[in-house]
């Protein structure tokens, strides 16, 4: 127990320096220059999640997740959908797992969805989709492993 709080820690710490990093290095780029390698939205991760994680909320988020991203993150977010195979890299996401490669506040996982994340099979959803169903996701998202523990 002590390691695993440790290793959060760190994780913690390592995204809030990378936050701060990329702040004073160069202004955020423009959402619709969404980059597809690993990195961190300082105005992203300011974006508070207007939508409280209820149950309804969950439950609606699940049913757009079946539905809309089942087929390549997999039922049950593992990375591991029927498409998965089919798609070169970079593979769908496990969004299970401790890595967030577009940062790891509800904000971000926000933004890229609504933006995708370009050259990439992840295309963005704001245009077909409501803000609060994509908010719904992102709570969706957050039920489905320790991630949640980095919000
Ligand atoms: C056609 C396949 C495909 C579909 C459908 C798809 N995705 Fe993705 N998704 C990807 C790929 C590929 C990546 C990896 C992008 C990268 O490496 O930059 C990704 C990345 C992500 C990430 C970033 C994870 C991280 O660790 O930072 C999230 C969150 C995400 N997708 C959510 C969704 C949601 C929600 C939906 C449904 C509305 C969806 N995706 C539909 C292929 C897909």
């Amino acid at each position: 127990m002590r390691v695993h709080l440790t290793l959060l820690a760190g994780v913690f710490a390592f995204a809030t320096s990378n936050v701060m990093l990329s702040a004073q290095a160069k202004p955020a780029a423009p959402a619709d220059q969404h980059e597809a390698g690993e990195h961190h939205h300082p105005e992203a991760a300011a974006v508070k999640n207007p939508v409280k994680s209820t149950p309804e909320s969950i439950a609606a988020g699940k049913k757009l997740y079946d539905m809309q991203c089942a087929t390549c993150h997999g039922a049950t977010g593992k990375g591991d959908g029927k498409m998965a195979a089919s798609i070169p890299d970079p593979k769908p996401s496990d969004l299970t797992d401790a890595t967030w490669k577009h940062g790891s506040t509800d904000g971000e996982i926000f933004t890229l969805i609504g933006n995708g994340a370009k050259g990439t099979a992840m295309r963005g959803y704001a245009s077909r989709m409501k803000p609060e169903d994509i908010w719904n996701m992102v709570n969706y998202i957050r039920t489905l492993s320790p991630k949640s523990a980095t919000r």
